[in-house]
This record gives C-alpha cells, sequence and structure tokens, in this order.
C-alpha cells in the first residue's frame, strides 16, 4: 500500500457535482492517495500521515487536466504552413496529407520516441488523461502500427482512418471508406476503443461518416466525430443522432446544431487552439453553455492545425476569446474532458477517484487565465504518484 499526502492547500478544486459552485471549491484543505485512488479529503490539521507527502503552502490545487482530443502519433514538421497562414493563407486540412507521408515513412522508434517527447510535454503542464488517435496511417497495416503505438501509452485510442481520402483513391472516395470500413476497422478494433471521421467538405460527407461511426460500433468501439470546423454542415447533428460521446471543433454552428446538443448527452468539445493557429473564428461558446450543453476544452495537439500540449493555453483562450469564466474553463479543461470520454474516475478530486492532481505555482485557479503563458505547473501526481515537479526533471 502506497500513500501520498498533499496538505496546506488554499484552495482545492474538487468538480464534486452536485452543490451549487461547479467547481465545489474547499478551502485550507488536505488530500489523500491510497494506491492510485483518492481515499481521503479534509482539512489540513487533520490529514493522517502518509509514505509521501507534498507540502501545498497554500497554493491552489485542481483536478489533472483530461485532454479528450489529440493527434500524436505522427512524424514531420509543418512550421512552414503555419508561417504561410500567418501571411494569409487559409487552412483546409490539405497538409494532412503531408503528414501522412512523413508519418508512413518513419519506423516505429521514431514515431514512439516523438510520442514519448510530447507525453512528457502534457505532463508537464498539468495533463494526467489524454485521448489519442491514428488518421495519419490511411492504410490498413499503417493505421493499426499508429493505434498499437498509441495503447502504449494511452487507453483512450480512437480509430481515425477516416481523416481524408489517401491520393490513391480520389477518383474513388467510396471504395476508401470500404476499405476503412472492412479489413481496416479489423485490423485497427482490438487496439482502440473509439471511432471517429473528419465529417466536413473536403473530407467525408455525412453518408461516408455515418457508415463508419455504424461499422466501429457495429465492432464494439463507441463514437465520436470531427465536425462543423471549416463550415456549417451536418456533421453536430449526426454525432447527436448516432449517440457520440462528443462532436469536436463546433466551431460553424446553426441553431439547429445547438437544439440537437441540448437534446441529447453528446459533449460539444471546443478546441480554441485550432481557431488561435489557423486565425478562424472562435466557436460559440456562451451560447452552447447558455443552452445547457456540455462543453469540454481540448487541445486538439496536432502537427497542422494546433500544434499546442498546453491545456492551460486553451483555457486562457478559452476565457480571453469565448467569453467563458476562469471557473467555466477550468471545469470544461477536466470534468468536461472526462465527460467527453464517458469517464468517471477522473476530472474531479472526490473520494474514489484516481488520484490525479496539479499543485499550481498560484494562489487560485484564476491565475491559469489571468497569467496566461506562463508555467504554473508545480507539481503533477497522476495516479497516486508524483509525475513531475518544477525544478526535478
Ligand atoms: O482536428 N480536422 C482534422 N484533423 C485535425 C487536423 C489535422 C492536420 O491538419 O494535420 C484537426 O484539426
Ligand atoms: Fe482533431
Amino acid at each position: 500500500m502506497t500513500s501520498l499526502l498533499v496538505d496546506r492547500i488554499g484552495e482545492l478544486v474538487t468538480n464534486e457535482p452536485g452543490g451549487r459552485d461547479p467547481l465545489a471549491i474547499r478551502r485550507d484543505a488536505a488530500v489523500v492517495a491510497v494506491d492510485g485512488q483518492i481515499a481521503w479529503i479534509g482539512p489540513t490539521g487533520g490529514a493522517p500521515a502518509c509514505d509521501v507527502r507534498v507540502d501545498a503552502s497554500n497554493r491552489a490545487v485542481i483536478p489533472g487536466f483530461v485532454d479528450s482530443h489529440t493527434h500524436l502519433v505522427f512524424a514531420g514538421d509543418r512550421s512552414g504552413e503555419f508561417a504561410a497562414r500567418m501571411a494569409g493563407e487559409p487552412y483546409t486540412g490539405g497538409g494532412i496529407r503531408r503528414t501522412v507521408a512523413a508519418t508512413n515513412a518513419a519506423p516505429d522508434t521514431e514515431l514512439s520516441a516523438n510520442l514519448a517527447y510530447l507525453q512528457r510535454e502534457l505532463t508537464r503542464q498539468g495533463t494526467t488523461t489524454f485521448e489519442t488517435k491514428s488518421g495519419y496511417g490511411l492504410g490498413v497495416d499503417t493505421e493499426a502500427r499508429l493505434l498499437r503505438i498509441a495503447r502504449g501509452v494511452t487507453p483512450e485510442t480512437t480509430f481515425l482512418g477516416a481523416h481524408v481520402v489517401p491520393d490513391e483513391y480520389k477518383d474513388r472516395p467510396d471504395d476508401y471508406v470500404a476499405l476503412v470500413c472492412g479489413p481496416m476497422l479489423d485490423a485497427c478494433a482490438p487496439h482502440a476503443r473509439w471511432v471517429d471521421a473528419f465529417c466536413e467538405r473536403g473530407a467525408f460527407d455525412a453518408d461516408q461518416s455515418r457508415a463508419v461511426l455504424t461499422a466501429g460500433v457495429a465492432v464494439g468501439l463507441a463514437p465520436r466525430l470531427h465536425a462543423n470546423q471549416l463550415g456549417e454542415g451536418p456533421g453536430v447533428r449526426l454525432g447527436v443522432e448516432l449517440g457520440a460521446a462528443a462532436v469536436d471543433h463546433c466551431t460553424h454552428l446553426s441553431d439547429a446544431d445547438i437544439d440537437a446538443l441540448a437534446g441529447g448527452d453528446t459533449v460539444a468539445t471546443l478546441l480554441p487552439g485550432v481557431e488561435f493557429s489557423t486565425r478562424s473564428p472562435y466557436p460559440p461558446a456562451r451560447r452552447l453553455l447558455d443552452a445547457g450543453v456540455t462543453v469540454a476544452l481540448a487541445t486538439d495537439c496536432n502537427p497542422g492545425s494546433s500544434f499546442t500540449s498546453s491545456m492551460p493555453f486553451c483555457v486562457a483562450l478559452a476565457v480571453r476569446e469565448m467569453h467563458l469564466t476562469p471557473a467555466e474553463a477550468l471545469w470544461c479543461a477536466t470534468a468536461g474532458g472526462a465527460a467527453a470520454l464517458r469517464r468517471t474516475d477522473v476530472g474531479t478530486i472526490t473520494a474514489g477517484a484516481s488520484a490525479d492532481l496539479v499543485v499550481l505555482d498560484a494562489p487560485s485557479h484564476v491565475h491559469l487565465a489571468y497569467r496566461p503563458g506562463v508555467p504554473l505547473v508545480h507539481t503533477v501526481v497522476a495516479n497516486g504518484e508524483i509525475a513531475y515537479q518544477q525544478g526535478n526533471s
């Protein structure tokens, strides 16, 4: 049995559901983790002794971030594409094929090393749970290879064979969809929890996306969808209709899309790093929240549309650019991400939850948005163990 105590917490964000304040903040608190789970929460003075002690010295403690949308298994660099965009080129998704070529040419060792490097970035910025996906292979063996590598670092793996139609299928996209729904799915399903498609003009239409998600569900995968990134379209409503855990991007939404989300239990995952890095308008987050939709914030970390691994940066963008309060943004980046992954064991600091928490080098969670770009992660505890400590690695 291993136990860890974090005490002298000035502000403890628990996200415990049921109260009036969604963050359910406690003051002058302590948390005990035993064997990777939260075992006790109470006042600092009453905490039992543990094997390991972290003195928070009146800092704020928050649940570990849950980044429910990333694309971390890839090779190559697209900084030139970013620079061209900042000089006025639009983002079309066309660069995905460049990453596909670089990824297919890279050996497993290179992909695993890149992934480990990015995973370290995530951890150092307070992320303790993350989803990641295939989608830069676009062949039967290569998609399975990416998922096998991803499975080595997270249980939240997503099959995204339907990312774009590869060049060799450009005149017969339905043949590619048949490949994705057949042999590619068979090869990938053992390594995946989720099935996804990029439902967008220039990628896959509603019928094609429906075929992919339905085929995935038939072999036991759970659906999620990239939708309404580049323009309005059927994606968000399709996701709700198919019971997707989340529809991701939601940059361009009609009233009907918002009504559909409000009437279902699909989470709207907003990825403001994409709008920042593609110089696009931000999603209508306030309208979603005011309609009662559950919102998640995620990085979409990928080499094309959003090469940030920083949840604190996304929180700051959500507050500054999408008019969330700092409290709303933090909830969306923790409990919201957990809802987008249909997880009840992460995203909160409550008894029985996974002991994943972040000591901020700040007295309050508000500093995440108030001090943008400043490395405020002091200590990260993941599964009850210290995963990172400022100055120690
Ligand atoms: O989520 N939208 C589709 N896929 C990624 C972008 C991938 C890329 O540009 O490489 C996204 O933004
Ligand atoms: Fe994405």
